[in-house]
Parts: structure tokens; C-alpha cells; sequence
């Protein structure tokens, strides 16, 4: 999962390969390089760490050329060093990739026998020095990537550029998403539109198994059988893209703040709230009446919103929901019926494993559902119907404000299951529509416990561990907030159902232990109090995330308590996920951790 580009353009091109790079950070951020053709010559410049590290080595030694590619790494094969860093190159050709070439040791004895010399640890050099014997051979630029890509296993997108041929770029893509930009006299190729926003908003993207040849004047596209083919020629709507900090520190704390906002946006587009109906934004293609199971597949962050909707699904529409993270889907050859429902979440909609389940559950004749938060990724192509979520571009690495708009639309889709399902009336429905209304301004008074989580992230940065509670639909937003303090702030952090606390993890409790309890005034307030009983009993620490009630009827003593706006239970996780998110960034801020990049992560994870 890296982020690749590549230019011909009217001057030098340098500049810009940077400048898309910046855009593309968010796929990986280990090391970048850049090579573009000096004269007759391919030059590299490339550095480990972040882009600025490149920056600053191309500030040192510039390179001119017209016609260039470059790279964004998060490392799978090989340490993130320089040697390994992107582009990988012989002589007489560059290449970029992003993805995994699953049989590289066996074609990397192949070639070193034939004597080729490898420079690096990683599967990509395999690449470069493949197409490279078939240059040696005589075979044309073309000739040898065509002769090359059927003896790739695995999954890539690959930018080539070749010495001698100013006026030629080629892309492959099989697994790996990849778009070429139409530009005035000048062509790109790039991971996503969001690379290519600063060019062009004019855009195909690559089917899989196509590879395409492209010179200044034109993009001539071939199918995994060789043939000539013609892609449909988009407008991204990427170059609108705000990719800036505000006046924000980071882009996490950003996104935290544009929830009230966003999560508005994405209910409008969800419910009419004249009628206090839901008004999905696309139709159909079925009866939830004829649905037996609903399959939810997803990671990480997107897998707990999931979770959270099992129960929404459940109890609106009666409808027995299975909930799987994607890796463990894909190979466990789930039994789904034709006709079933899958539905697959994801912000990026590129991720490798949902789109992988969400192909084996096409192959099923599973009807597919993606709840996703870019329309143009491959996820939202591939699936038979879309649900977008309006988050808008998510550049922190951990998510937020996709999470939450994510929750917004399984709200409105699960209403909507219980109507199609006869098991929610018009005046239930009027009623959970009601709630779910008010949820932006209960985000935005959420917010406003930031002063105080802000002083309590001090105490949470001295622990070494931290617990998370949580009961029914508050028991995902425990996992979630472990998660989220764990990618951020590094410091460890388990979520646990409240009620499982007493099977296991209570023997971690100690005075040394802060213990997070989310905990809203709800029909299992009872219950958790009962826990959190248990966790005082032992000296553990804790913080009360819940509403005034509950703080008034909580009977054990806390650290601090949160108070939260009070709210119908139903859909206290998408508001309640505000303080979780802030406790993270807080503590990640304390601790002086890199919150928006933090290390060993990539926003979108396109290898198994
Ligand atoms: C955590 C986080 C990840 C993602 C996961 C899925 O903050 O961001 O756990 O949620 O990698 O990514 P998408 O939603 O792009 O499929």
C-alpha cells in the first residue's frame, strides 16, 4: 500500500511528483523517491522517512527532467532504508509499485542466475530487472511489460519509465487501483484522483489486468488479453479536495471537529427530515423482506461501526447479522446464500481485504452493499449498490469522522431494514429518524468536553496500560477506543465487553490501570455499574464517560466522570465516539507521538 505517480510533462517535473506525493502520504510513509530521465539518462533521488526528507535531498541535488515518476512507501519486503526505497531501476528502466509480488523470490533466483544484480531486499526490484531482461533481448519498452506482467503473481499497480523514451509512460495494474490523468499536452498516471487532483480532474481508471502505454498525446489502453480497449473517461470532482490543516495542529484533531458538520451532511442526504423518513440515496435491488442474514465485513475502525450496526440491524429489523473483520472472511469460505446481504464498510474503498471479501461475496450471489466514504474507489465500483458517506477527505491516519458518518448511514439503513421488514411502524421510525436529527448538535456539545479530556490525556499518558468497557452498542466503541489510543499514542489498550471483564482481564486491575468506561444511561447502566464495581474493588482507576443521570446514579467512585449531553440510548455510539477520539489525540499529543502519521501505519491498506 504505497502511493505511486508518474508525469509526462512540459517542463520538469520534479515539482510535481512531490506535490502529488504530499497527497499520497497517506498511503505510506517509510520512504519516498522520485526518478525522472535526465537527458538520456534515468536519474533517482530518493530518501528514507518522510517526504520532507526527500524534499530536501531534491533541494540539494534537483533533477529536470520532463518525464519522471515517484513513489510513497509503506514497507512490506525489506527494512524502510533508502536502498529499498522506490523507484527500483536498472540502467534502462524505473519502476514504481504498489502491492505485492507474491512469487519474487523465485523469480529473483531466475533472474540472478540469468545475472542480474539486485540492490535491495524488496519484491519490486524483481519487477524492474524482469522487464529489463527482455529489453537486453531487443524487445521494445512494450513488448517486454507485456512479456513480463502474466509472470507477476500477487497484486500491483506499476509505473514504468524507460531511458531513451522521453515521450513514454506505462501503467499496469492487476489488484492494485490505478488512474491515468488527461492532461493539455501533458499525461499522468496515478494511485488514486486525489494524486492527480493538482493536474487534472480528468480521469480512467484502469480495469484489472489492463496495462496502458501513454505519450503526451495519448493513453492507449490494453486488457489482460493484449487487446485494445477504451475506459470511460470520468471527472474525478477530486480537485475540489481541501487538503489542508486549517488552523488546526493536526488533521486528526480537524476531522474531530468536522463531525457536527459532516455527520449533518451525510444525514441529509439519508433521511427527510420534514417527513421523519429515511430516503435512501440509492434504490434497492431487493426486498429486506426476502433477506434471511446480512454479512458485515470490514476492518479495523470500519469493523466496529459494523459492529455497532449488528445491533442496530438485530433489534430494528429482527435480521440475524454475522460480522467479520475481511481477512479472516475472505479465507474462512463463509456460506452465504444467493440473495443473502453482504454489506462491506470502508473509507478509503481500497482497502485489499474488504475488496477481496466483497468479490467473494459477489461470487456467492451475495447481493453487495459498500458503505464507503470515496465514491470513486474501487470498492464503490464493484459493489451492486453504494452508500456514501459525506466525511469528505480523511488525512489522519486514524479515522473519525469517517467512522462516524459511517455509523450514520448503517442508522438509516437499519431503520430502513425494519420498515422493509414490517417490524419498525412509521411512528418508530418517525421517532428513531427524530433521534438520529439531532445527532450533529449532540456531536457539537460533545465537543465541548475537550478541555477537560484535554487535562485528564496528561494522567492517561503516564499509564502503560488502559482498559475500555463497554455494554451493548457501547461495547465496539470500548474496541474502538482501545484502538484508537493504541495507533496514536502507543500506549497498549484492550476494549472488553463490561461483562466479560470478570472472565479474564480483571486480573490486570490495579491502581496502575486507568479503566475507561463508556457508559451512557441506558438499559444496561445497571450492569456496568455493576463492573465498575468490581473494577473500584480491585483499586482500578476509573473514567465515567456517560450523561447526567448516570453520573447521578452511578454509585462507585471515579477519577473523572464525562459528563455527555443527555440523548435517546439508540444512538449513543456516533456521539459518544467524540470524547473516545479527543482521549486519544490528547494523550497521542502528551506523549509527542507523530499523531497524524504515526509510525509503522498507512491510511489505506492495499496488501493482504
Ligand atoms: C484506525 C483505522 C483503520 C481503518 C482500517 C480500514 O483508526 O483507520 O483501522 O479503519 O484500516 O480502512 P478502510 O476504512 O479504509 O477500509
Amino acid at each position: 500500500m504505497c502511493g505511486i505517480i508518474g508525469i509526462l510533462g512540459r517542463g520538469p517535473v520534479a515539482e510535481q511528483l512531490v506535490d502529488s506525493l504530499k497527497r499520497l502520504e497517506y498511503r505510506g510513509y517509510d520512504s519516498a523517491g522520485v526518478a525522472t530521465l535526465e537527458g538520456d539518462h534515468l536519474d533517482r533521488r530518493r530518501a528514507e522517512g518522510k517526504l520532507k526528507n526527500l524534499e530536501k535531498r531534491l533541494a540539494q541535488q534537483p533533477l529536470s527532467g520532463h518525464a519522471g515518476i515517484g513513489h510513497t512507501r509503506w514497507a512490506t519486503h525489506g527494512k524502510p532504508t533508502e536502498s529499498n526505497a522506490h523507484p527500483h531501476a536498472t540502467d534502462n528502466v524505473a519502476v514504481v509499485h504498489n502491492g505485492i509480488i507474491e512469487n519474487f523470490r523465485e523469480l529473483r533466483a531466475e533472474l540472478e542466475k540469468q545475472g542480474a544484480r539486485f540492490a535491495s531486499e524488496t519484491d519490486t526490484e524483481t519487477v524492474v530487472h524482469l522487464v529489463n531482461s527482455y529489453l537486453l533481448k531487443g524487445h521494445t519498452p512494450q513488448q517486454a511489460v507485456a512479456a513480463s506482467l502474466p509472470q507477476l503473481k500477487g497484486a500491483f499497480a506499476l509505473a514504468f519509465l524507460f531511458k531513451g523514451h522521453g515521450d513514454l509512460l506505462i501503467g499496469a495494474r492487476k489488484g492494485s487501483p490505478l488512474a491515468m490523468g488527461y492532461g493539455d499536452g501533458e499525461m499522468f498516471l496515478g494511485s488514486d484522483a486525489i494524486a492527480l487532483a493538482p493536474f487534472t480532474d480528468t480521469i480512467s481508471y484502469l480495469d484489472d489486468g489492463d496495462w496502458v502505454e501513454i505519450t503526451r498525446g495519448s493513453g492507449v489502453i490494453h486488457d489482460v488479453s493484449g487487446a485494445v480497449v477504451k475506459r470511460d473517461v470520468l471527472k474525478s470532482g477530486a480537485s475540489s479536495f481541501l487538503v489542508d490543516k486549517a488552523n488546526y495542529r493536526h488533521f486528526m484533531a480537524k476531522e474531530i471537529h468536522e463531525q457536527p458538520e459532516v455527520v449533518g451532511h451525510t444525514l441529509a442526504r439519508y433521511v427527510d427530515m420534514g417527513t421523519e423518513r429515511v430516503m435512501l440515496p440509492a434504490r434497492l435491488p431487493f426486498d429486506f423482506n426476502d433477506i434471511q442474514r446480512i454479512s458485515i465485513t470490514a476492518c479495523g475502525t470500519a469493523s466496529y461501526a459494523g459492529f455497532v450496526a449488528k445491533y442496530w440491524f438485530e433489534r430494528f429489523a429482527r435480521v440475524p447479522v454475522e460480522l467479520d473483520v475481511a481477512s479472516e472472511f475472505r479465507y474462512r469460505e463463509a456460506p452465504l446464500r444467493k440473495g443473502d446481504l453482504a454489506i462491506f464498510i470502508s473509507q478509503s474503498g481500497e482497502t485489499a481485504d474488504t475488496l477481496a471479501a466483497l468479490r467473494y461475496a459477489k461470487s456467492q450471489g451475495a447481493h453487495t452493499l459498500s458503505v464507503v466514504n470515496v465514491p470513486t474507489s474501487t470498492i464503490a465500483r464493484e459493489s451492486e449498490i453504494v452508500m456514501p458517506t459525506l466525511a469528505g477527505p480523511e488525512i489522519g491516519v486514524a479515522s473519525t469522522k469517517a467512522f462516524t458518518c459511517q455509523l450514520m448511514v448503517l442508522a438509516a439503513l437499519a431503520i430502513a431494514a425494519g420498515r422493509g421488514r414490517g417490524e419498525l411502524s412509521e411512528a418508530d421510525e418517525a421517532k428513531l429518524v427524530h433521534g438520529l436529527v439531532e445527532v450533529p448538535r449532540l456531536i457539537a456539545a460533545a465537543l465541548t468536553t475537550e478541555p477537560q479530556i484535554e487535562k485528564l490525556a496528561r494522567e492517561i499518558a503516564k499509564s502503560k496500560d488502559v482498559l475500555y468497557l463497554g455494554r451493548g452498542t457501547s461495547y465496539p466503541l470500548a474496541l474502538e477506543g482501545a484502538l484508537k489510543l493504541k495507533e496514536i499514542s502507543y500506549i497498549h489498550a484492550e476494549g472488553y465487553a463490561a461483562g466479560e471483564l470478570k472472565h479474564g482481564p480483571i486480573a490486570l486491575i490495579d491502581e496502575t490501570m486507568p479503566v475507561v468506561v463508556i457508559a451512557p444511561y441506558d438499559r444496561v447502566f445497571e450492569k456496568t455499574v455493576s463492573n465498575m464495581q468490581e473494577v473500584a474493588a480491585r483499586g482500578g482507576n476509573i473514567i465515567l464517560m456517560t450523561d447526567a443521570k448516570g453520573a447521578e446514579e452511578a454509585t462507585v467512585e471515579s477519577l473523572v466522570t464525562i459528563i455527555m449531553p443527555d440523548m435517546a440510548a439508540t444512538f449513543t455510539p456516533i456521539v459518544y465516539a467524540i470524547p473516545v477520539q479527543l482521549l486519544a489525540y490528547h494523550t497521542a499529543v502528551v506523549m509527542g507521538t507523530d499523531v497524524d502519521q504515526p509510525r509503522n501505519l498507512a491510511k489505506s491498506v492495499t496488501v493482504e
